[in-house]
């Protein structure tokens, strides 16, 4: 339990409201308390002696305590409600703001689903333990000895029968407690199995159907939704004999004392309002009893939920700004590589990137060429240092980028990622996103060097058009092109764009590639595909399986580096058709 309880640390900023709810629940149980004692007047010295006066004046005081234990009631949940509505959005927002400080390596690890079911069902599983330790739990210990005190002041005789009942309920909570804490644990991780089917289904919906594997979809859920079910089932089953189980003992407890309590009253020696007044006192004892077992085993089953959220708050950001790193510098824009060698495991035998040594000057455009899983990607992601390296140095304006504050860093670099993730809004809302206060003008001039421009402006609201959900759904070349210009924006003094034309057509590439030597003088990385997209370059880097094979211009590397002419030959050489034609 200790991780829901080291959630349960977030109502400290409400103390107060978290004190004063639990203390109204204290006062409504003491003026339940009375309630037993003002019954067994009415009987025993009411009723019994026939003083009709006594009996109005009780059950006026009685009406009173009531309604004035409705009003605390009232006042706890009031109280108990606000405190855990207020812990629940706290520990939401908390985890958000850590997933948002978290660095690449970090994410890598936590699928987006389990991010998902920790930001919305476990958070709201502890939510709801908040409210019922305020609300429910905190009534537990003051009915129970409170109960069981004013029982045995009531009647010390019958008193006894709780010394034998009570170590029988005890024994029974506590072997189905240990025994639920182990089996909600299984629930909960087949209620995980059913979310990662259906995050990886709903992620891949389109390939299911291209695939026509709906029904085998289908079976896989429907595995994971019987396990679910079937665990649940077992274990609520469990739980749900606890109740008849404590309904038996308590009836057994009642035939009981009005058994030995009837016969002592027969004989004269207790009176009727005794037993009575007993015997709600014994109920509620064992009701809070059961009431509270309840919600501890209701805590034990968020106790997974806890620790799930405990792991991702206590987890470090892997890359940290060291506490002298540079701020407020102006990058120049030279890029520089030292014997840089990279992995995503450092346990790994096989680096990603091996040995990798060159420099780009600043204004230079610099293309990287590659086959696929050559280490392109890895290595424009070093330099605005997504990940940090295993040996070497990567250097901006001679700055190693580990001296450099991460954000004063990546403020100056301008990226646009292989993947292109635009954000469900307008289209200038997602251009804008690279530099919040820029301005229409700026946002269509970047749109212009993209090559978008065009085509946006042929949607009927333009720039305001709705991107996403319920807006337009670009194609792959449309969405690339937004991206590039939400890179441009920030007028970087480093561009990269990780393959950013693949899914755009050879003159449209052209243009853009023209436009952006037009617009900005800055180092630009251009990772490419397309031996088309690098003609241009100041300088072409050839990775090979993590290992930089050849550098230089076009005509150095046709001359002097045979995988560089074998990638000429097989793309723009004789015999390639489209090839061919995109040469002259
Ligand atoms: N890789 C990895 N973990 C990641 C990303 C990549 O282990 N988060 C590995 C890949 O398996 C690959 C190597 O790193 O073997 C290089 O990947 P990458 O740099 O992404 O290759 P690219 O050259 O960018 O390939 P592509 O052209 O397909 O984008
Ligand atoms: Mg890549």
């Amino acid at each position: 339990m200790q991780n829901i309880l080291k959630l349960m640390g977030y109502m400290r900023p409400y103390w107060k409201q978290a004190t004063i709810g639990p203390l109204m629940k204290l006062i409504e149980v003491m003026l339940e308390l009375m309630q037993p004692r003002l019954v067994q007047r009415i009987v025993d010295e009411g009723i019994a002696k026939g003083d009709l006066d006594l009996v109005i004046e009780t059950g006026l005081w009685m009406l009173g305590l009531a309604i004035g234990g409705v009003l605390f009631g009232i006042g706890n949940a009031w109280f108990g409600v606000w405190v855990a509505q207020r812990v629940e959005t706290d520990v939401r927002s908390a985890l958000f703001g850590k997933i948002q400080s978290l660095s690449f390596g970090n994410l890598d690890k936590l699928s987006t689903g389990h991010l998902i079911t920790r930001l919305t069902n476990d958070v709201r599983q502890v939510g709801e333990v908040a409210r019922l330790i305020l609300r429910i739990l905190s009534r537990m210990p003051m009915a129970m000895v409170g109960g069981l005190v004013m029982a045995i002041v009531t009647s010390p005789r019958l008193g006894l029968m709780f010394i034998g009942l009570a170590p029988v309920i005890l024994g029974t909570l506590i072997l189905v407690f240990r025994k639920a804490n182990a089996m909600f644990g299984e629930v909960q991780n087949r209620l995980d199995r059913v979310n990662q089917v259906t995050q990886e289904n709903l992620a891949g919906v389109r390939v299911v159907k291209a695939f026509l594997r709906a029904d085998h979809e289908i079976e896989r859920f429907g595995t994971a939704n019987d396990r679910l079910m079937e665990q649940t089932i077992r274990v609520t089953q469990l739980v749900a004999l606890v109740m008849p189980f404590m309904m038996l003992l308590l009836n057994l407890g009642v035939v009981g004392v009005i058994w030995f309590g009837g016969i002592a009253v027969t004989q004269g020696g207790m009176k009727l309002g005794e037993i009575i007044a007993f015997i709600n006192y014994l109920l509620l004892f064992l009701q809070s009893l059961m009431i509270g077992s309840m919600v501890l085993i209701r805590m034990s089953r968020a106790e997974a939920s806890a620790e799930r959220i405990v792991e991702v708050l206590n987890s470090e950001p892997e890359l940290q700004d060291r506490a002298d790193a540079k701020r407020d510098v102006v990058l120049e824009g030279q890029v520089a590589f030292e014997n840089v060698t990279f992995s995503y495991n450092e346990t790994a035998d096989d680096p990603v990137l091996r040995n990798l040594n060159f420099v780009a000057e600043p204004g230079q455009k610099v293309a990287i060429l590659g086959s696929t899983g050559a280490g392109k990607s890895s290595l424009v992601n070093l330099i605005p240092r997504f990940y940090d390296v295993d040996a070497g140095r990567v250097m901006v304006d001679g700055m190693d980028v580990r001296d450099v504050d991460q954000g004063t860093l990546r403020q100056q670099i301008g990226m646009a990622l292989q993947e292109s993730v635009l954000f469900s809004g307008t289209i200038r809302y997602n251009i804008q996103y690279g530099r919040p206060d820029a301005t229409d003008e700026e946002v269509e001039a970047a749109a212009r060097a993209a090559m978008a421009h065009d085509f946006i402006v042929q949607f009927p609201d333009k720039y305001e058009t709705l991107l996403g959900q319920r807006g337009v759904n670009l194609s792959g070349g449309q969405r690339q092109r937004i991206a590039i210009a939400r890179a441009l924006i920030s007028r970087p003094k480093v561009l990269i764009l990780d393959d950013s034309t693949s899914a755009v057509d050879l003159e449209t590439e052209a243009r853009i590639h023209d436009a952006l030597e037009q617009m900005v003088g800055c180092t630009s990385f251009l990772v490419a595909q397309r031996i088309s997209t690098v003609l241009k370059a100041d300088k072409i880097l050839v990775l090979d399986d993590g290992v930089l094979v050849a550098e230089g211009t076009h005509q150095e590397l046709m001359e002097s580096s045979s995988v560089y002419q074998e990638i000429y030959d097989s793309q723009l050489g004789e015999g390639n058709g489209y090839g061919g034609r995109a040469q002259c």
